[in-house]
């Protein structure tokens, strides 16, 4: 029986919530498997060890990490009452940082039942490669002048290094799908650094001439996003335009509660962290109306990295198969609870077993 160590960090609001869904669908899926074990450690921090502790956090935390599989996390975030630069510094960004999970993959694709805010979508599949380290959310800025002129500074660092790392791994995932790579840049000269990243992308498509590449500036791609998802493949984006982006990946398939994300270490020096595109949703917290569905295809997305592919691909096409009955939380037009979701979904695992 292979066992394999799972660290799960709900974190706050919804995180909690959509956590205790996927973990049990998790369990049934291991269940099912007969040899493997999930055995999942819980770690409650977030904003209340943060009120008790004065810490995210504590101390060891990222070592204690190190030591797991995989990190599966739900969101981070209480801004009513700890300051997000502090919840996420502390500890969303200190994880990725510090367990040096330099890419962050986001899949957007059409789940059966659940219906595109599109008028008549076609079917998309696509994958975003986000750098996770540096680009726009680097540590070098901040208030340089106090007073009535206030100003603030932020610096966009962009190293060969992660840039062409990112950019590989776009193009390596490419090449196991539809051979396409769309590199999200701002190069008319606008933003100084993105030149740079123009020049990377055409060096490093050299080495993939099986792949076909194309760039297109940040702002036509998020309308392209809206307009035509289904022309694209894999596309290769720097931190803060990888994000935007996969907000509205999230919304072209229905609501940003069924969005997935694996944050890797693709050296394979720590463990990788698995977590929804959504935050601690604190507008719907504690109320039973968090879809688990990002959880759990997040819990696929660790499942495959683990190597377990079918075991992922079960949990997925359970899901599937029960938004498709209408059994389905009221983001994506249901009037289903969390639990009710998670049950169903628990149910239709157990019948396929
Ligand atoms: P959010 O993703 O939490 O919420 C945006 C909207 O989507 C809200 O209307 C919310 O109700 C809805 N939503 C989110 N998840 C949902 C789910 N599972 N089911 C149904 N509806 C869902 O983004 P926000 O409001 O910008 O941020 C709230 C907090 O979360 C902030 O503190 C922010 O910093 C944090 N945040 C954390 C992460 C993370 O930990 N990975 C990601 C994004 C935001
Ligand atoms: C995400 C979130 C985070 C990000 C925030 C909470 C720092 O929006 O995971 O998409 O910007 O990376
Ligand atoms: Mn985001």
């Amino acid at each position: 029986m292979n066992k394999i160590e799972i660290a799960c960090l709900p974190g706050d609001g919804v995180g909690i919530e959509v956590m205790a869904s996927a973990k049990q669908v998790l369990q049934k899926a291991a269940d099912m498997h007969g040899g493997v074990q999930f055995s999942m450690t819980d770690f409650p921090w977030g904003s209340d060890h943060y009120i008790e502790t004065g810490a995210m956090m504590p101390e060891d935390g990222i070592e204690r990490l190190k030591e797991f599989d995989a990190v599966f996390l739900g969101a981070v975030g209480n801004p009513a009452v700890v300051p997000d630069h502090i919840s996420l510094w502390g500890m969303l960004i200190k994880i990725r940082r510090e367990l040096e999970l330099s890419l962050n993959v986001r899949p957007a694709r059409l789940i059966k039942g659940i219906q595109s805010p599109l008028r008549s979508p076609k079917d998309f599949d696509l994958i975003v490669v986000r750098e996770n380290s540096e680009g726009e959310y680097s540590e070098a800025g901040g208030v340089i002048h106090n007073g009535q002129n206030e100003i603030a500074v932020q610096n966009g660092i962009f190293t060969r290094k992660a840039t062409e790392r990112a950019m590989r791994y776009a193009f390596e995932l490419a090449r196991t799908r539809g051979k396409k790579v769309t590199s999200a840049t701002k190069s008319n000269g606008i933003v100084h650094s993105m030149p740079f990243w123009d020049r990377v992308f055409q060096e490093t498509a050299k080495d993939y001439p099986d792949i076909e590449t194309s760039s297109a500036h940040i702002d036509a791609l998020s309308a392209f996003f809206v307009t035509k998802p289904e022309s694209f493949d894999v596309i290769v984006a720097s931190n803060l335009f990888g994000d935007i982006l996969t907000d509205i990946g999230s919304a072209v398939m229905g609501s940003i509660g069924i969005a997935p994300s694996a944050n890797l270490n693709v050296e394979g020096t720590y463990p990788s962290m698995f977590e929804p595109v959504h935050g601690s949703a604190p507008d719907i917290a504690g109320q039973g109306k968090a879809n688990p569905i990002g959880q759990i295809w997040t819990a696929k997305m660790m499942l495959d990295h683990l190597g377990y592919t079918d075991l992922g691909q079960a949990i997925l096409d359970a899901t599937e198969e029960v938004t498709e009955s209408g059994i389905k939380t009221a983001d994506i037009q249901g009037t289903s609870s969390t639990e009710e979701v998670t049950q169903a979904i628990l149910s239709t695992l157990q019948k396929k077993g």
